[in-house]
């Protein structure tokens, strides 16, 4: 409950930022977390944790020497994700600066990345940035999992993200509508 209020907070204030009204119901974070290859991966990238409900998934599937890092813009969030998942590798940036993040760390390349962001709320150029670094860090074969409110589908931003995942990777799969998702949902799995 104290985290779909904060949700909301942060909505309020930048809701083209935050893009939702309340967290991702745990229907949605199994199925984005299982299409992403979580399990399997030894680099994890998530894009836009928000309060953490993909993160702590993330967190309990990934293997215990796999590596994480959350990449969240907003400040007051990411204080509160470090606050409530001590374990977790948190940085406060924007996601265009993965490939720069992961060498930081002394990484080329992720097995995996899971998208939080809001794409439909998001502008061309800024759709175009993130998914140029998203595939710039990606390995070969390295999966892209990131979800979509069925509603969005029906706004052109909505389907100009489509389009532009179906340039920017080599398959592009829809997975079946997540109706308990408050709104309901689906997880699109790309590949590299
Ligand atoms: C819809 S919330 C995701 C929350 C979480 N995955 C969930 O479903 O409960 C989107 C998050 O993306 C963050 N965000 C927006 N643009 C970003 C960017 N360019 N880089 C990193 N994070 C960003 C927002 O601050 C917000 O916390």
């Amino acid at each position: 409950m104290k985290e779909t209020l904060l949700f909301l907070r942060e909505f309020v204030r930048r809701p083209g930022q935050v893009g939702a009204i309340a967290p991702s119901s745990s229907y949605l974070t199994a199925e984005i977390v299982r299409q992403a290859g979580v399990r399997r991966a030894n680099t994890i990238v998530e894009f836009g944790p928000g309060t953490g409900s993909f993160t702590r998934e993330i967190l309990r599937q990934k293997k215990e020497n796999a590596f994480f890092v959350g990449i969240e813009m907003n400040p007051k969030l990411v204080e509160i994700l470090r606050r409530n998942l001590p374990g977790a590798n948190i940085v406060s940036e924007s996601a265009e600066n993965t490939p720069a993040i992961l060498k930081n760390h002394h990484l080329n390349e992720a097995d995996c990345i899971v998208s939080g962001l809001p794409w439909a709320s998001f502008p061309a150029e800024l759709q175009d940035n993130l998914l140029a670094a998203a595939i710039q860090s990606l390995r070969p074969g390295g999966r892209f999992a990131t979800f979509a409110y069925l509603q969005g589908l029906m706004l052109p931003s909505g389907q100009r993200f489509r389009k532009k995942l179906r340039e920017t990777f080599s398959k592009v799969h829809s997975g079946r509508i997540i109706w308990k998702n408050l709104p309901a949902a689906f997880v699109y799995r790309c590949v590299k």
